[in-house]
């Protein structure tokens, strides 16, 4: 399309976003678009509200603020799901877009796709490709869902590529490496000297180890919740843990099934800000998560993770044991910690930091 010649837009897309990780992931995509001229409507699903969960990101990653939020909050996922639907066909019906974007595999991202797709909306689909084959995941249903109704999917590695192949996805699909390495070389360089989160809490670069826990697995099942939180307990390092309003909210109902631990290394803390994350990160000895986001930048600053969960879609960051998958009960997360490994050099295999500028580019020629 050439571009409108008074205002010099040369296309209007609508983008989805609700969770966190989403805000992070738009964040160099959007600066992307703007210079390609291409013109962004931001829809918030509302899906993360708290201060600490959606606005922080805003404040300060430099992101537009949304043009609408539609402040769906919490619940089931039918109702989510649903109230997003509703909200979003009558945003897309308003603004006419010539095409949308979602980001990962949320809720609010199958919302997206679904509401888009009934009104024959080109959708497009940023970290397309992912699969952990696992369906009692409800990411697992989001992702797959959106793929197959999408019309140009960015792949963050070459495995999500090949994924997509296998199920028979070969048009519009492009490698363009993983917007979230963008942000991360981006904004870890501004962290470092805008940040004072290491020092706050006293801790010892180097010397410390930093968990995020939210997977329903982890969180929605009280005896797997309290051997993760014993384990991180027990360790004579210093542990900080940022923590998930999910993880937060199953504490506070399980009550006395959930031991105290007034004498441990263990601070839990309110979530943090994505600079403050970046820095936490950089400096700690290993990271525990069961978190997509949070592995891959372990990858990224060389510091060894370990994986709650029995499966990951980031399987390149298995290699050479940088990231490890660890069966959840105290016995196996502490052997995991002590266990010594000769890290090998870590590949280039989340692309050269320049996804969201390919993605401008191709959805500005598409
Ligand atoms: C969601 C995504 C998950 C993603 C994660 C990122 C789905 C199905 N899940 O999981 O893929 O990895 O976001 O963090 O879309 N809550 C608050 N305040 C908030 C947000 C949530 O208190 O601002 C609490 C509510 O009790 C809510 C619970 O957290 O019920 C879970 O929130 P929800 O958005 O449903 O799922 P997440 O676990 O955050
Ligand atoms: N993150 C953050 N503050 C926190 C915890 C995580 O800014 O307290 C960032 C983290 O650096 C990563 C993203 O949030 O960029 C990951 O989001 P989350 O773990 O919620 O979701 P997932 O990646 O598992 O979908």
């Amino acid at each position: 399309m050439n571009p409108d010649p008074e205002t010099n837009v040369r296309k209007r897309i609508v983008t989805i976003i609700g969770a966190r990780p989403q805000f992070i992931k738009s964040a160099p995509v959007s600066h992307a678009l703007t210079a390609e001229g291409i013109q962004e409507y931001l829809l918030h699903t509302g899906q993360h509200y708290d201060y600490g969960m959606s606005q922080v990101f805003f404040d300060e990653l430099g992101i537009q603020e949304p043009d609408i939020n539609l402040s769906v909050g919490s619940g089931t996922h039918a109702k989510q799901t649903a109230e997003m639907l509703a909200g979003i066909e009558q945003v897309l019906l308003h603004e006419q877009p010539d095409g949308i974007i979602v980001y990962g595999d949320t809720n609010s991202t199958l919302a997206g796709a679904l509401a888009a797709a009934k009104l024959d909306i080109p959708i497009t689909h940023i970290e397309a490709g992912l699969r952990s084959y696992n369906r009692a995941m409800p990411e697992e249903i989001n992702r797959v869902l959106t793929d197959h109704c999408a019309e140009l999917l960015f792949c963050p590695t070459q495995t999500a590529v090949s994924n997509l192949r296998k199920e028979g996805i070969t048009r519009g699909v492009h490698f363009v490496g993983d917007v979230m390495y963008d942000s991360a070389l981006h904004y870890a360089e501004l962290a470092s000297s805008r940040t004072h989160i290491v020092n706050e809490h006293r801790l010892t670069p180097g010397k410390y180890l930093l968990a995020t826990i939210h997977r329903p697995y982890n969180t929605d099942d009280p005896s797997r919740l309290n051997s993760i939180l014993c384990a991180l307990s027990e360790l004579d390092e210093t542990v900080i843990l940022p923590v998930h309003p999910r993880m937060k909210h199953k504490i506070a109902q399980y009550g006395s099934l959930i031991k105290e631990f007034p004498d441990s290394n263990l601070i839990m803390i309110d979530p943090v800000s994505y600079l403050d994350m970046l820095i936490l990160e950089k400096n700690s000895k290993m990271i525990l998560t069961d978190s997509g986001g949070v592995q891959k930048e372990a990858y990224f600053f060389g510091v060894p993770c370990l994986t709650l969960r029995t499966e990951t879609e980031w399987i390149e960051t298995l290699e050479g044991g940088w990231n490890r998958l660890v069966q959840v009960d105290s016995t196996s997360i502490l052997d995991a910690v002590h266990q010594e490994i000769d890290y090998p050099p870590r590949l280039p295999v989340f692309g050269d930091g320049n996804a969201s500028r390919l993605i401008a580019d191709i959805l500005s020629r598409s």
